[in-house]
């Protein structure tokens, strides 16, 4: 038997997959490259000794299945596959609307038609829009969705649940995710941005390798601590193992969860965290906020824990080390 990965050669599908191996699964990777390379897949295999068949393609292409499904024995597909730049998502909502939506739908049709119900999709906190309260709790009313991008995540959402209403067969986990940062700790593996990054920790570990001269943060004036955006960032390699229990635990139904840490970082708290563990400087300056943005987002993980038997257990410290680790080994990512 084995898990369908869906955009395993991007940021979070190389490291579920180094986890779903340590956990004795089987994958089989289904990617189209658009922001990924083979290199990852190489690198993953390197880690963990394991050979991954990968099918280069695209999740909207039917005739893709025919062949992924004559030649493994698939049960279950963790569904990362998708465009995720919010920026780029406000200029070409079509491609994401496109891209995200109806790759899901014919990914869906297809797992049904061979009778495989059991799906993980990654969600995102961004469904939440202006968190009505923190911590986030899955209950949590989800809100005006600032981005195309945002949009397809919650509308794949209401799709898979009216999927479930009507095949009580379907076993479906939503995971809504944080801001998971960081890298493997070997630093083969890491997030690599194509263009100049939009998160956070992206643009921190280039200027701190100097791809960058100056980190800008957005905003001073937010009603927190210290005026600075707030945020859940989570250990990618935590986010990771996240899938595993979700596909351990996976019940008929949808299920919501949380993948965060429950605990709230601002960005200037962030640059110090950084700059602390690494001995290493990252200039930066204040400027106005970004469009979009909320001040404070953070969740409660109390359900994945008690549901999952999941908790996010690498601190800051820890991620800031792995970002490090993997910029610094590869100033210039996979290239
Ligand atoms: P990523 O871009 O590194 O990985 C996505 C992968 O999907 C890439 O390898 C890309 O080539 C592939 N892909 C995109 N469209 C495809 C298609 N039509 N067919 C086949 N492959 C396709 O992104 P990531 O950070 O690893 O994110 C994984 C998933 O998690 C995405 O769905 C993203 O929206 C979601 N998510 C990410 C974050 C985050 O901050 N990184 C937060 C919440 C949710
Ligand atoms: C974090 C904080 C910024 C960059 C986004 C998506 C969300 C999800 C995760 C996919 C904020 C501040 C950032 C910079 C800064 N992705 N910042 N200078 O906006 O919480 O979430 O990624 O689903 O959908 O919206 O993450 O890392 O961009 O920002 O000051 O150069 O860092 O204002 O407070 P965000 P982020």
């Amino acid at each position: 038997m084995a898990v369908l990965v869906t955009g395993g050669a991007g940021y979070i599908g190389t490291h579920t997959l180094v986890e779903l191996s340590a956990a004795g699964y089987e994958s089989v990777v289904l990617d189209n490259l658009s922001n990924s390379c083979e290199t990852a897949l190489e690198r993953v295999m390197e880690i963990t000794g394991d050979n991954y068949k990968f099918y280069k393609g695209d999740i909207a292409d039917r005739e893709i299945y025919k062949r992924i499904f004559e030649e493994n024995d698939i049960d279950a597909c963790i569904h990362f596959a998708g465009l995720k730049s919010v920026a780029e998502s406000v200029s070409f909502p079509l491609h994401y609307f496109q891209n995200n939506i109806i790759g899901s739908l014919i990914l869906v049709e297809e797992l049904f038609k061979r009778n495989v119900k059991k799906l993980i999709f990654s969600s995102s906190a961004t469904v939440y829009g202006e968190p009505a309260f923190v911590p986030i709790t899955e209950d949590c009313p989800k809100g005006e969705i600032p981005s195309p991008y945002g949009k397809t995540k919650s509308m794949i959402e209401e799709m898979l649940m009216d999927i479930a209403k009507a095949d009580r067969e379907f076993s479906c986990a939503l995971l809504r995710y944080f801001n998971p940062i960081g890298a493997h700790e070997s630093g083969r593996i890491g997030e690599d941005p194509n263009d100049i990054p939009n998160n956070l920790m992206p643009y921190i570990t280039q200027v701190a390798v100097g791809r960058l001269p100056r980190l800008r943060v957005f905003g001073d004036d937010y009603d927190t601590r210290d005026g600075s955006g707030v945020r859940d960032y989570i250990h990618v390699t935590d986010l990771a193992d996240g899938h595993v229990k979700a596909l351990q635990n996976m019940k008929k139904g949808v299920s919501v969860y949380n993948l965060g840490t429950g605990n709230g970082t601002s960005v200037l708290e962030m640059v110090k965290a950084f700059q602390e563990a690494n001995g290493v400087d990252v200039p930066y300056y204040i400027t106005d906020r970004r469009p979009g943005d909320v001040g404070e987002c953070y969740c409660s993980a109390a359900k994945a824990e008690k549901e999952l038997g999941w908790k996010a257990t690498r601190d800051i410290n820890k991620m800031c080390e792995d970002a490090w680790n993997w910029q610094k080994n590869n100033p210039n990512g996979y290239r």
